[in-house]
């Protein structure tokens, strides 16, 4: 059948996006906010249409490939149980039981950058705390560390090429180190370990234990979940404080003002650039004609700068409503990890700030930002002063 409508609105992989990504979606947020493209369907920038997207679960289904993705890709009431046993990991006790260690890993890491200049952040700072915090809330070994990092940056490639045979290999990989993992767990016996890795293969749906696919698959989403956006998180947060020392210096002077400046910092460029829905059914947003089975990209980065919520949405303030801010998303598929990728983050900096002395941009050393799928930055090279 020939499609008849519009030919595309933009080109979301052009060097002008994928070198200025921020300013390119703002671009699109006030020329077309909702644009068609070959590569994404339907690309959503505007704040109310965004909410609208994701929390209308009938209309905008996240059922959107063929692969079976726990919880991230089902709808309800299929979606229900899972997410009813992925909660429980994240409760703010659970928190409290790993911030010691969640603070000896930032406080590692920080100590052996303070005092230094051209410091890489991602490769010293941002990567590391990701992976160590992952394997270390997960009960996996550090070997697996290095596998992981590899893995998560050819998942990057592959995803930015639109490469699914690619893709899949990939998935393929990640499960075959995890049914590794869990296989060496099945040996231990009573000498397992008790930890979320260990809980997860224990539990049950409906009395049922949960196939050993869905056990790698919710644990392959809670690693992507984890890496590209807290690694991405760190880099934009150190660029942004490198580059306001009074605001560095004011955290630093009060650590209680840093979880609000940090949903602040992120709301201005967040860590996750997109997510995606399939239409059930004909929609309409900013009168464009969304069809049954079109593609729908939400772009978080562009609603968290949407002037019409966030007036002067460039500029750091104190005291914005940070419940429209949808750095975690909102509805049903709302981030279950939002409680660790916040306590990550508070830790991280209150221990940075803490050890090392103030930090400041790298002279001559401009930093390499990241492609999509990724934010934030490939290389960000700071001074940091003895503290
Ligand atoms: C700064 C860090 C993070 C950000 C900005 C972030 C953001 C998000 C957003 C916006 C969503 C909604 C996606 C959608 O509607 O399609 C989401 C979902 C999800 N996130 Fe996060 N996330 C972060 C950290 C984490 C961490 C640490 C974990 C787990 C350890 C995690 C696991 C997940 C999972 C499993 C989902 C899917 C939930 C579902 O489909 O029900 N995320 N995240």
């Amino acid at each position: 059948m020939t499609d008849h409508r519009p030919t595309y609105d933009w080109n979301p992989r052009s060097d002008t996006v994928l070198d200025n990504p921020v300013a390119s979606f703002d671009d699109m947020r006030q020329r077309c906010p909702v644009a068609r493209s070959k590569y994404m369907g339907w690309s959503v920038f505007r704040h109310e249409d965004v909410l609208a997207v994701v929390t209308d679960h009938e209309t905008f289904s996240n059922q959107v490939s063929k692969h079976r993705s726990v919880p991230n890709g089902m709808d309800q009431p299929e979606h229900t149980p899972y997410r009813t046993l992925i909660e429980p990991f994240f409760t703010d006790q659970r928190m409290a039981l790993f911030e010691p260690e969640c603070r000896d890993i930032a406080a590692e890491l920080a100590r052996a950058i303070a005092g230094r200049k051209q410091v890489d952040i991602v490769a010293e700072l941002a990567e590391p705390f990701a992976l160590q915090i992952q394997c270390a809330f997960l009960g996996w070994p550090d070997s697996l560390q290095e596998p992981l990092r590899e893995w998560a940056h050819e998942n990057h490639e592959a995803t930015l090429a639109g490469d699914r045979e690619a893709m899949a290999e990939i998935a393929q990989r990640f499960s075959r180190y995890i049914h590794e993992l869990l296989e060496t767990r099945r040996e231990q016996g009573n000498w397992v370990p008790e930890d979320p890795t260990t809980e997860i293969m224990r539990s049950t749906i409906d009395g049922q234990p949960i196939p050993e696919k869905d056990i790698v698959s919710i644990l392959r989403n809670w690693t992507v979940g984890e890496i590209g956006t807290i690694a991405a998180s760190v880099g934009l947060l150190l660029k942004f404080l490198a580059d306001h020392p009074s605001l560095q210096a004011t955290l630093r002077e009060d650590v209680d003002l840093i979880p609000e400046a940090v949903d602040e910092i992120l709301r201005i460029h967040g860590p996750l650039v997109t997510n995606r829905r399939k239409a059930t059914g004909p929609a309409t947003l900013q009168s464009r004609q969304i069809e049954t089975g079109d593609r729908v990209t939400v772009n978080w980065i562009s609603a968290n700068r949407d002037e019409g919520v966030f007036p002067q949405p460039d500029q750091f303030r104190w005291g914005r409503d940070q419940s429209q801010n949808l750095l975690y998303g909102a509805g049903l598929h709302v981030c279950p990890g939002a409680p660790l990728a916040r306590l990550e983050l508070r830790v991280l900096m209150e221990a940075l700030l803490q050890i090392s002395g103030a930090f400041a941009p790298t002279p001559d050393k401009a930093p390499v930002n990241a492609y999509y799928p990724a934010s934030g930055y490939q290389h960000l090279w700071l001074d940091f002063d003895e503290s």
